[in-house]
Parts: structure tokens; C-alpha cells; sequence
């Protein structure tokens, strides 16, 4: 599906159907043409409410308000409805409430969303009838936007979009397909096709640096382990930041194995890695200026004869000793290894992990919301409010002295599991503070990824399965600091 924006008004543009808004069920605007035919039709209007009528060659749709996160919501169940249909060209207006950069984004990303549908592996493969969408630049509350203008924020939300889907992709391929090695070479294809640069750590690899955390989850399984580092190098950057991803393309939990309700989806556990590869992808193509690292830490969490165990004691890279009493804490032994790496690797101004870390963050704060974690207030701060207006909800959930004392061990310098059956979400973010250097802890964010990356239901404009959680709040934070940035340097240059 293509989309393009066109100076023409709407009734000037040739297409099969007109997708039309109706905004807080009001069907007396004055660009809704069909009133007696909707009611008729028993539409209301309410969000993501749609209305086909194929003699008029319209469908409605409705939105609670022309706040971004309705329009993105409402656009991708119209284009839901109208692969149903045969339309292959469709036109439709702009919606300018608040911010017009914002609603026609949301507008091309709801659409992209829309679209997608996760084939792979059914034999008979999902309708994209839909190949064109143009958008008039004519907004239907007789104001306009700039077409020039219109063209870049569709430009851009179209490769957040498909950088979102991208990693959706990547998460819902099942475990025996998408393996640690497997993992690595999609970020090899990234790396060729967008021109970054890629080095690929196999076992020696990580025995030569240390990562005696990493490697002993990676121990019991078939599937060797894998370290990937891109790097996107662009001559104008302004700012050097490492991203880190918890990539286990399976978690069985190891020895203190899940019980069987619990592992299935246990796939997604590489969802962390993902979506760093579609933050490298999406920041590659807009190409800002901003230096950016992905690493990535891709194993598989197994039991076997050569499995490590509860009672081992391992020795991370940066030299500290994790007492282990439970090997499905996994992901915070392989992201400490990874957060040495990158900081001694990078030296980053700013330093991210995204991971699928605990259960006790779905607990927490349901299965939608990201949990922010970190030591400092105004990166939390200003890292929510850029996922709030990418369309992604996060929590911030608060470190404290007490917590901290719970993952203490007696024979090591830490434990790899709270001695509380409470605040595991904040407990394994301590725990990963220990990896941290004290020059990075204020540039550091952990981001507990576990429910909103994969869900069993589709919600909202989010398919069943994977959602890409984190591609789109990192790259709208990426843009807000180069604009604060430009803030900055134009207020000091008068
Ligand atoms: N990958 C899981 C966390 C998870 C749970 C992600 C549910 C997505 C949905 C992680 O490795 C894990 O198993 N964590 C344990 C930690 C516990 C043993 C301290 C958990 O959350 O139960
Ligand atoms: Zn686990
Ligand atoms: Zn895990």
C-alpha cells in the first residue's frame, strides 16, 4: 500500500472509495453528505465504527475526536474495512485538530496498521486489496496544510510504521525458525540494506569478552548464542546513544522451568531485540542525525545436561559475581552483559535497554503499558511524554533503597532474584543497575517491554500477537531531543 498526499481537493481526485471521519458522533458536519443514509443504516458513529456505502462509494468511520490517538485508531479500522472490499485506490481529507503534524501521522500510521496481518505461515494468505491511498490536503474544517509539509509527515510516519511492522514480523516468526542465529542474520540483511555497519559475536566471541552471565543461559541449548552490534554512523550527528535488547528467542524458564501455561508465547521473549533492529531500521531510513547503536543479545533460554542451575555463581563482564536461584531470570543476566559491552564499547550520552524483563510488570500495570525505569526524573519524564504522543503508553515505576537491599546475596555480589515475591519489575531493574557505571546511571532508561510487545487479543489498531512496542516512542524521543537540541542552539546564538 502506497500513500501519497495531493494538493487536489477531494472531490478532484479519482479514486474507487472516499474514507470519511465522523468525529464525536456528530453526523451534522458539514463534510458528511449522507446523514439519512447512515442513520438509516443504524451507524452512530462511534470510535472505529464504519459504514460502508458502496453506491456512494464512501465509508465512514467514526472517531471519539481528532485526538491523534483516535484518528490513528479510526483510520486502521477503515482500511481494516476496506480490504473486505475491492477498492484498490482510496482518497480521503485531512482532520486537523490540535497538531496537524500529528494527525496526518497518526492518519498514514493507522492506515499502515490496518494493512498489516501476520501470513506467514497460513496457506492461504491475507487480502491487500488496497494499493493506493491518496490524502487530500484540503482538511474538511476548510482549513489547509501545506502539501509540502503533509508529504514529510506522511513520508515519515510511513517508515515508523513499517519499521513497527517490521519488528511484529520478526517477533511472531515461531522459535525454531527465528533462533539466535537466525536473529543475527536479519540484523546482517538490516545492516546490508540500510548500510549500517554489523559485527556479529559468536560463543568465542563472548568467551573474549567476558560474558560469563550470558554465556551460562546460553549454555543448554542447541541453538548457539549470538551478540549483534549495528551501528548507524551519520557525519552530522548530534548526539551517541546505545540501545540494548533482550533477544531470547525462547525462554522455557531453563531449570526453574515455566510451567506449560505460562511458556507458550514465551517466543516473544525476543521482543526487546526487535525492537531495537526496527528503531535501527526506522532512524537508518528517516536518517537523523543521531548516532545510534544497536546491540542485541540473542540466546535461547533451555534445560539439558549442561544447563546452568540455581546455586550457580556466575561472573559478568564488568567482573561482578550473580548469585543465581532461579534460571528463568534470564534476561537481566544477558542484558548485563550486554549493558558492559555498550558502555564500554559506545561511551553513549544516552544509554536504553529494552526487554521483556517480568511478569511483575504485566502484574503491575496491565498488559498495555511499557514500564519506565531509571535514576533520572527528567529523562523518564521527557521519554514518556514522546511515547504519549507516538501512541504508546508507559508507566514510570520508582527505584528505592529498600527494594534494592532484596536482591542482596549472601555468597555473591548480587542475586539474580528478589527475596520478596513483591516489586519484581523494579527489583530486576536494580538488579541491572549493577551493570551500570556510575557516569552512565543518569543516562540510563530501562524499559520493561514484557506485556504491551505481545498480546493474545487484538487491541485498538494492535493485531493479535506482537505489536512492535518501542519503535515508535523511541524514535518520536529521538526527535523531540534533536528539536530541543535546535531550541537550544538557536536561543544561545541571540
Ligand atoms: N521472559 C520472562 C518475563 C515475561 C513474563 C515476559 C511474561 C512476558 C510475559 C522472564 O524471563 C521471566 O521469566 N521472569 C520471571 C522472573 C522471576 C523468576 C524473578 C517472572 O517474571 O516470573
Ligand atoms: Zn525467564
Ligand atoms: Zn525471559
Amino acid at each position: 500500500m502506497q500513500i501519497e498526499t495531493s494538493p487536489k481537493k477531494r472531490h478532484e481526485i479519482e479514486a474507487d472509495v472516499e474514507i470519511v471521519c465522523v468525529v464525536d458522533k456528530n453526523l451534522e458536519h458539514s463534510w458528511i453528505e449522507d446523514k439519512e443514509l447512515l442513520e438509516s443504516a443504524g451507524f452512530e458513529g462511534g470510535q472505529d465504527e464504519t459504514c460502508f456505502l458502496p453506491e456512494k462509494r464512501k465509508l465512514y468511520v467514526g472517531s471519539d475526536s481528532l485526538h491523534h490517538d483516535d484518528i490513528r485508531s479510526a483510520y486502521a479500522a477503515a482500511i481494516r474495512a476496506l480490504r473486505k472490499t475491492k477498492a484498490e485506490h482510496v482518497k480521503t481529507g485531512l482532520y486537523l485538530g490540535k497538531c496537524a503534524a500529528q494527525n496526518v501521522k497518526a492518519m498514514a500510521e493507522g492506515m499502515i496498521f490496518g494493512d498489516y496481518e501476520y501470513d506467514a505461515y497460513k496457506s492461504e494468505k491475507a487480502k491487500h486489496p488496497i494499493k493506493k491511498v491518496t490524502i487530500s490536503c484540503e482538511d474538511f474544517n476548510g482549513k489547509s496544510l501545506d502539501c509540502e509539509k503533509a508529504k514529510g509527515y506522511v513520508e515519515n510516519a510511513v517508515i515508523v510504521a513499517r519499521a513497527t511492522n517490521y519488528t511484529r514480523s520478526i517477533v511472531n516468526t515461531p522459535p525454531d525458525d527465528m533462533t539466535p542465529e537466525m536473529l543475527a542474520l536479519k540484523a546482517v540483511a538490516l545492516a546490508e540494506a540500510n548500510d549500517l555497519e554489523c559485527i556479529v559475536l559468536d560463543e568465542k566471541g563472548l568467551e573474549a569478552e567476558n560474558m560469563g552471565a550470558f554465556l551460562a543461559v546460553s549454555r543448554a541449548s542447541d541453538h548457539p548464542p549470538r551478540l549483534v552490534h549495528l551501528a548507524y554512523k551519520p557525519q552530522n550527528a548530534k548526539f551517541k546513544i546505545a540501545l540494548v535488547g533482550k533477544g531470547l528467542t525462547y525462554d522455557s524458564g531453563g531449570l526453574s522451568l515455566k510451567p506449560a501455561e505460562y511458556m507458550v508465547t514465551m517466543k516473544s521473549d525476543k521482543s526487546g531485540a526487535c525492537a531495537v533492529l526496527g528503531i535501527m531500521k526506522a532512524v537508518s531510513e528517516l536518517k537523523l542525525p543521531i548516532e545510534v547503536h544497536g546491540i542485541i543479545g540473542a540466546t535461547e533460554n533451555m534445560i539439558g545436561g549442561n544447563a546452568y542451575k540455581p546455586d550457580d555463581i556466575l561472573k559478568a563482564k564488568n567482573g561482578k559475581t550473580i548469585e543465581i536461584r532461579n534460571t528463568d531470570a534470564e534476561g537481566r543476566l544477558v542484558l548485563a552483559d550486554c549493558l558492559c559491552y555498550a558502555q564500554e564499547k559506545v561511551e553513549p550520552d544516552y544509554l536504553f535497554d529494552f526487554a521483556t524483563l517480568t511478569g511483575a510488570c504485566v502484574v503491575a500495570l496491565g498488559e498495555y503499558t511499557t514500564g519506565v525505569m531509571g535514576h533520572d526524573r527528567t529523562l523518564k519524564h521527557s521519554f514518556s511524554k514522546a511515547a504519549t504522543n507516538a501512541g504508546e503508553l508507559t508507566a514510570t515505576l520508582p527505584f528505592n533503597r529498600y527494594l534494592r537491599k532484596l536482591i542482596k546475596s549472601e555468597i555473591a555480589d548480587v542475586c539474580n532474584i528478589s527475596s520478596s515475591r513483591y516489586g519484581g519489575a523494579i527489583t530486576a531493574a536494580l538488579f541491572l543497575d549493577h551493570f551500570i557505571e556510575k557516569e552512565y546511571k543518569h543516562k540510563w532508561l530501562h524499559l520493561d517491554i514484557a506485556g504491551p510487545a505481545y498480546v493474545e487479543k487484538p487491541w485498538g489498531y494492535n493485531p493479535a500477537g506482537a505489536s512492535g512496542a518501542g519503535v515508535r516512542m523511541t524514535v518520536k524521543w529521538f526527535e523531540q531531543i534533536l528539536k530541543q537540541a535546535e531550541k537550544e542552539a538557536k536561543t544561545s546564538t541571540h
